[in-house]
């Protein structure tokens, strides 16, 4: 069913989110990102779901080429880059060509790469179809490959032409991807929102046992978190300072994914990031007593984990962070909330080092 969409600004180009978008992607590319060929780069879980209706959504007589590449985080690399954009210029594409990135968050940092680079970059219609693509890596132009030093290390800012978010796509997305979505949802409300915070706390975890094909609720939920994202992001697009309050959770959990062996989907890691970050913010002053528990009942609810997995230690994190901490040349930065639904400030900044000995501590 289609039915009228929610249009969220903020970001100079447009997001749609309503049920049944997906079979109106080609009418908006083409309003959007007006081309004389259109690639859709998709991967190999999503091409037989649903890059048949988005084709088919495009005017008969437009050029729309389908590029596949095999799914999963280990694909998103300079390799695949080169071939895309290689079979886009065997394919003959050009300047006045557009890019539709169809799928997760693999798909669109890596779709927005090539559409980044390719002939200095063109336009993106970013079309994501996991909830931690819609609410988070869509939103807000950051795009990029993994290279072996670690995640991301390679990439650009290149603002989409637009986002169209199906909700009603997340029927077919697997619980544990639908729950690892959730971590940022809850995160978006722990950083700015607490009457977001509490409703989405409130609908947990009924939410995970409702059909995740759209729906009121749902849709709500993705719009909110999608308009933080807008504000917060589109305030800061190059990431000099507020929009750095978005990595809260992120600094533990890159080390407990990276110490997980990428055993934990993002959103899992994410998850158990917040806990020790907040729990460390309360250690170190700067949090207020109780937020932690909130934030930990609520990604309980979620059915996250809140806690490092067997086989995965403090100090096995604790070296993870290290690592990326040489990697970035820098110390390690923490973004704290002070309370439920608002960011510490620190000074002129937005965030702050932490000890060793603290973070041990809450890992323990
Ligand atoms: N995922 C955090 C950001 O886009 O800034």
């Amino acid at each position: 069913m289609i039915g009228q969409p929610l249009w969220l600004d903020g970001l100079g180009h447009p997001v749609a989110v309503g049920d049944g978008l997906l079979h109106r992607v080609g009418e908006l590319v083409q309003q959007w990102a007006p081309s004389h060929r259109y690639a859709v780069i998709t991967d190999s879980t999503v091409a037989p779901l649903y890059a048949g209706a988005v084709k088919a959504s495009f005017d008969q007589a437009a050029a729309v080429d389908l590029f596949t590449f095999p799914a999963g985080e280990r694909h998103k690399t300079r390799e695949t880059w080169t071939v895309l954009t290689d079979e886009l210029l065997t394919t003959g594409f050009g300047r006045d060509s557009s890019i539709v990135a169809l799928g997760g968050g693999v798909v669109g940092d890596l779709a927005g790469f090539v559409a980044a680079t390719f002939m200095r970059g063109i336009p993106v219609v970013q079309v994501p179809t996991t909830l931690v693509a819609m609410v988070d890596s869509a939103i807000g132009g950051k795009t990029a490959v993994d290279v072996p030093a670690g995640k991301n290390l390679v990439g650009a800012f290149h603002l989409p032409a637009g986002v169209l978010v199906d909700p009603q796509v997340l029927a077919t997305l697997a619980l544990r991807e639908f729950q690892a979505g959730l971590a940022e949802v809850l995160k978006h409300g722990a950083i700015a929102d607490h009457s977001y915070f509490s409703e989405v706390a409130g609908a947990l975890p009924g939410l995970l046992s409702v059909d995740h094909g759209g729906g009121g609720t749902l849709r709500q939920i993705i719009a909110r978190s999608i308009a933080i994202k807008i504000r917060i992001a589109g305030a800061d697009i190059g990431e000099a300072g507020i929009r750095k309050v978005l990595n809260f959770g992120h600094t533990v959990g890159h080390a407990v994914e990276l110490a997980s062996g990428f055993s934990l989907l993002h959103g899992e890691a994410i998850s158990i990031g917040m806990v020790a970050e907040a729990a460390a913010g309360e250690l170190a002053g700067i949090t207020e007593a109780g937020t932690t528990d909130a934030i930990r009942s609520a990604l309980r609810a979620a059915g996250l984990p809140v806690e490092l997995p067997g086989g995965v230690t403090g100090a096995a994190v604790m070296q993870a962070a290290a690592t990326d901490k040489k990697r970035q040349a820098g110390v390690l930065e923490f973004s704290l909330p002070r309370r439920i639904g608002e960011m510490a400030r620190v000074g002129d900044g937005w965030t702050v080092p932490l000890s060793e000995d603290v973070l041990l501590e809450v890992l323990r």
